[in-house]
């Protein structure tokens, strides 16, 4: 979504900004903006599409730029009014003195927008950011002090808001104010940066102050100053970033997507490291801050998430039930926080996000919190809101995951739920000692088995190749990888914007089967191990029945499958309940390979943001 870095200091302004807002654009964006403070003067320069496009516009005005000392640069994910030039950040009041980036919604622009205009302002675009331009303007006039006029401004505004504001008048001061919406402040010597997100700032320091809701930052190269609404200090923490610039380089891979798909076998052995490291001892989970008496009790747990990381939640679902035999509703964030639910103070509410910051996530979880519930993050991003609001933290350690299509932070989500699940288990007793002796030494073979996958992708390219040109698939699956089913359909979808969709295999007949034909295959997953290994092959019978064509991702070198089947993608043997880790593999590679036949823009797929932070 939308993206923000400010800077002041000593550097070439320019270059910061673009640097800062290139590292935030797999975050997903229609257009993009910078203003500079260069010979007294403050000078805009936007434009549609890509950075590139803001740059080479840039580049066309070079005459004009002399020395620019601080400036704050924007990217655009439109929510209030058409991608256009005149709605790119940033804006302005009607002089031009005051500019301003945002992220966020105001909810109470049209209101505001009213009373501003009576009072003489000019607007020029349809957004609810340029409200806040007027309105920090004429506060100021009243004031002549940016900072007040700032806060006496943001007291006005409803809705969510992370906002970066600078002022002719008052050289090189960059004010930022935040409400449910993430920015912190990159911490320098001689120089000073603002951020939505801590990859704008990576390059230049890892020292970071996160705002918090209601909070104003005024920075100048010398100085960062953070008070509350009521202009009191606050004395903030100054942390250091867990990441390295590296995490944001390609390393050779084409894409994103391809780099973070083959880091998954590290990225298992990262969320494993001194949490499993030994199958005779328990899994070590000292995040999670509930007694054992209080777990051992426990009889209902809601886990609340969105896309994939819903996804995870379902197998996340299905490991606990079926291991510590607690149960378990999973719902999307969305529908969470707008019904009247059960969850109470005997409730473990589990919020699972790869960025920790989706708003309806972060919502759901604060409404749970209203509720006494005691809450447990599993995100990838311990930096995030979401982690400053959990009562016990299950860091993922995936990295920083750049692509937008999520794959490593997928699979650490499920490793996560896999040792949580044994954890509850082993604290309730509830599992046989050597089937979780058993298990916890497949688990450490995972990264091993992925590790085949990848090593060799010419069958699943070759898939690709041959499935390229069909517009509908559906994914079939049964039991604990129904989930899998979901998020191999998700994933093509959204790389490709081929239609996909999961289904419980047994749902077939119940409608989808009407759809079968030669034009719209079938990808079923077979997984041996119990009952749904035959369910799922005999609907695929019944699909072949009806022409479709059949993709079978499946650990079996059963001669059922290899006459049934058009394509075989063959991942290795695995313990049934462990497949969900491995499957999901050949799924994002066969998404990933028909997006690139295909030449869709793998890392940034259109109308999607890598992180969600509007409702
Ligand atoms: C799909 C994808 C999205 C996210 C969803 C939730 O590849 O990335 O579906 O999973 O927007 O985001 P997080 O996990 O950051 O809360």
């Amino acid at each position: 979504m939308c993206g923000i870095v400010g800077y002041t200091g000593y550097r070439d302004v320019i270059d910061v900004l673009f640097k800062g807002l290139t590292n935030l654009e797999y975050r997903g964006y229609d257009s993009a903006g910078i203003a500079i403070r260069d010979d007294n003067k403050i000078k805009i320069y936007k434009s549609l599409g890509k950075l590139i496009n803001l740059k080479n516009e840039v580049k066309e005005k070079q005459t004009e730029i002399v020395k620019p000392t601080s400036g704050i640069g924007h990217i655009r994910w439109a929510t209030h009014g058409s991608p256009s030039l005149v709605n790119a950040h940033p804006h302005t009041c009607t002089c031009g003195n005051l500019v301003v980036v945002h992220n966020g919604i105001i909810e109470n622009y049209k209101e505001l927008r009213e009373q501003l205009i009576k009072l003489g302002c000019e607007f020029r675009s349809q957004t609810d950011t340029e409200t806040i331009a007027h309105l920090v303007a004429h506060e100021y006039s009243k004031v002549n002090d940016l900072e007040i006029a700032v806060r006496n401004s943001v007291k006005q505004l409803q809705g969510a808001y992370a906002v970066c504001v600078m002022h002719k008048e008052v050289p090189d001061v960059i004010v930022g104010a935040r409400k449910h919406a993430p920015m912190l402040v990159g911490v320098g010597e001689g120089e000073n940066f603002i951020a939505s997100d801590t990859p704008a700032i990576i390059e230049y320091t890892k020292k970071t102050i996160y705002l918090d809701d209601n909070e104003i930052a005024v920075v100048t190269k010398d100085n960062v100053k953070i008070t509350d609404v009521n202009g009191v200090i606050v004395n903030k923490k100054v942390e250091i970033l867990p990441w390295e610039p590296v995490a944001l380089s390609k390393l050779g891979y084409k894409h994103f997507m391809l780099k973070e798909i083959h880091e998954q076998p590290d990225v298992i052995r990262n969320v494993l490291n001194g949490k499993l490291y030994d199958i005779d001892a328990p899994i070590s989970l000292n995040e999670v801050k509930i007694s054992a008496d209080i777990l051992k009790k426990l009889n209902k747990i809601e886990i609340i998430a969105c896309g994939t990381s819903l996804h995870a939640s379902l197998v996340g679902k299905y490991l606990i039930e079926d291991f510590a035999g607690i149960s378990v509703e999973v719902e999307p964030s969305s529908e969470y926080i707008y019904r009247k639910t059960t969850t109470d103070s005997s409730t473990l509410v589990i919020g699972v996000s790869q960025s920790g910051e989706t708003a309806d996530t972060i919502t759901a979880i604060k409404q749970a919190k209203e509720k006494n519930a005691h809450v447990l993050i599993i995100t990838n991003r311990p930096d995030s809101n979401m982690a400053r609001l959990a009562d016990s933290l299950i860091p993922v350690n995936a990295g920083i995951e750049v692509s937008v299509a999520a794959t490593k932070s997928y699979t650490a989500q499920l490793i996560s739920f896999y040792l949580l699940a044994i954890y509850l288990a082993e604290i309730k007793n509830s599992l046989d000692k050597s089937y979780v002796k058993n298990l916890k030494h497949e688990l450490i073979q995972l990264p091993t088995k992925i590790e085949e996958i990848l090593s060799n992708t010419s069958n699943i390219q070759e898939c690709a190749r041959k499935f390229s040109s069909f517009k509908n698939f559906i994914y079939i699956a049964r039991g604990i990888n129904l989930a899998t089913a979901y998020e191999g359909a998700l994933k093509l979808k959204e790389i490709s914007y081929i239609n996909a969709t999961g289904y419980p295999a047994g749902e077939l007949k119940h409608g989808p089967i009407a759809m079968l034909d030669e034009t719209m295959p079938v990808l079923s997953i077979l997984m041996p191990g119990g009952v749904c290994y035959e369910k799922v092959l005999s609907n695929s019978e019944e699909a072949k029945a009806r022409n479709a064509k059949l993709i079978a991702l499946t650990s079996s070198d059963d001669d059922n499958i290899k006459s049934l089947f058009d394509v075989v993608l063959k991942v290795p043997q695995v313990n049934e309940i462990l497949s969900p880790a491995i499957a999901c593999v050949p799924l994002q590679l066969l998404a990933y390979y028909i997006a690139e036949f295909l030449g869709k823009d793998v890392d940034q797929p259109r109308n999607l943001a890598k992180s969600v932070t509007v409702e």
